[in-house]
């Protein structure tokens, strides 16, 4: 039997929620519009709504409207497999992202890359150009996994500040650390399998774990206090969990850093419930502290801790040069490595490793952090100042990311749309999980130089979220 018309209607905009035509928290049309565009009565729209409230596909908002209901849920509720969901919603967001990155006349808010002032062009220009004059034939030569050996005896080196204890040969040399990411979650998972990841998570990690046909379990995380570890507890106390994704150095997107007990917790975690730990530490080395923080893998007596990093965040991203220290996982690791690319540039490994000996990268370091840190303060200062009230930012201790809340009024898809129509970049909090969260957050990269167009895009950002 034909079902009645305002439950064809419910149908019909139910259909496209699930589209993603309307985005969690946006407002649909009022009654009235609708009833003008479907030509019926405001009756029927009327039940209509009335029905997608009780199916809880939308809310009433007196004096407001009809919103999107934004799934929103108590912490501990917020715990649950989500099968992988594909449906291109990430992709496509990351896909105008990384176009719009490439765009000069956009101010890049958007992506998590450093304006060139703040990495090492120029020490790095002469090296390459005196290693092409020097020694032409390392083009001519494949330097196969596990990479260059001056660069991993740097590296070991290096994470001697992280308190870790390496040889050259503990190290596998990979292309930036989404490639890490990805081989050691093919090391340690196989399709179907379940991993805990941060909520909100970085998107690399999200589309590594969709590729790989992965489950994701997304344990909210705080810019005060980072991963929940009671609900990571309590996911491993339910769920076959294989491995942990976690950032304990200045999360991206929340920017949060783990405190010492934490950090011994989950480690403590990891041993008893038998996961591995991947830790993340891409932002470990732009703490504003002098010292920065110790890895997790510093202190991994058991061998469940996968460490990855990479230079795309303070020396050259467009190198593309990272490392995996993957303990008991390294021969899978450099097995899959070896078959997925052969070999790593030779060039940028050996420019790296000849910065890195020549001892100028903590004076870069310590310059840029300084600059990073003003930076924050004068995007904090704007936010507060130009941006309606209820706007919260997050307080990050090192990187160059901020994570803002905004009022409930403000759908940040809506406001990334609008910002490039006025060319500012940024990403929407969408982008960091795969169960449509955070659609009234976005983060903000402030390693960009600081002028006034800056401050004027800022300022025209705060105008667009005004009611
Ligand atoms: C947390 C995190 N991990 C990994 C990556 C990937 O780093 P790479 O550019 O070295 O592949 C990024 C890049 O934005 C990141 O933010």
């Amino acid at each position: 039997m034909d079902c009645p018309l305002y439950e064809k209607i419910a149908n019909q905009i139910e259909h496209q929620v699930h589209e993603g035509i309307f985005l969690p928290g946006a407002k649909i049309p009022s009654v009235r519009k609708s009833s003008k565009q479907m030509e019926v009565s405001v009756a029927t729209v009327l039940q209509a709504y009335s029905l997608l409230e009780d199916r809880g596909v939308i809310k009433a908002r007196p004096q407001k409207g009809y919103f999107v209901q934004e799934h929103q849920l108590q912490p501990s509720e917020r715990i649950k497999i989500e099968p992988t969901k594909n449906d291109g919603t990430i992709h496509a967001l990351l896909r105008r992202l990384l176009h719009a990155s490439q765009d000069e006349n956009i101010i890049q808010f958007g992506a998590a890359i450093p304006k060139s002032q703040f990495l090492p062009i120029r020490q790095l220009q002469r090296s390459v150009g005196r290693l092409m004059r020097l020694e032409p034939e390392i083009c001519a030569a494949y330097e196969f996994t596990p990479g260059s050996l001056s660069l991993r005896r740097q590296i070991a080196i290096r994470m001697l500040d992280s308190g870790c204890q390496l040889q050259p040969d503990d190290i596998t040399i990979t292309l930036g650390c989404q490639n890490a990411l990805m081989l050691s979650l093919q090391a340690v998972a196989k399709a179907g399998d379940t991993i805990a990841i941060e909520s909100p998570a970085y998107h690399g990690v999200l589309q590594a774990i969709e590729v790989l046909n992965l489950k994701a379990i997304e344990i909210p995380c705080s810019a005060e206090h980072g991963i929940d570890l009671d609900l990571l507890e309590k996911a491993a106390t339910e769920w076959d969990i294989k491995a942990c994704i976690v950032t304990p150095n200045n999360q991206n997107p929340i920017g949060a850093t783990l405190s010492h007990p934490s950090r011994q917790r989950i480690i403590g975690q990891s041993v008893e419930h038998d996961f591995t730990l991947i830790e993340d530490d891409v932002y470990g080395e732009l703490s504003y502290k002098d010292k920065r923080e110790r890895a997790l893998k510093a202190d991994d007596k058991h061998n469940t801790v996968i460490y990855c990093s990479s230079f795309s965040k303070s020396i050259a991203p467009g190198f593309r040069i990272g490392w995996v220290v993957g303990g008991r996982f390294q021969p899978q690791i450099e097995h899959y490595a070896y078959v997925q690319s052969l070999a790593i540039p030779t060039l940028t490994q050996t420019a790296i490793a000849n910065f890195l000996e020549n001892g100028a990268y903590d004076r870069h370091l310590r310059k840029t952090r300084l600059a990073y840190q003003d930076n924050l303060a004068r995007c904090q200062a704007l936010i507060q100042e130009h941006f309606p009230a209820g706007t919260e930012t997050s307080s990050p201790k090192g990187g160059f990311l901020l994570w803002v809340t905004l009022p409930d009024h403000v759908n940040a898809m809506t406001l990334h749309a609008q910002a490039l129509e006025n060319d500012i970049g940024l990403l929407p909090g969408l982008a960091f999980s795969l169960t449509a969260q955070f659609s009234h957050h976005f983060r903000l990269n402030y390693a960009l130089t600081w002028d006034n167009k800056t401050d004027a895009a800022l300022k025209a950002l705060g105008k667009l979220c005004q009611p």
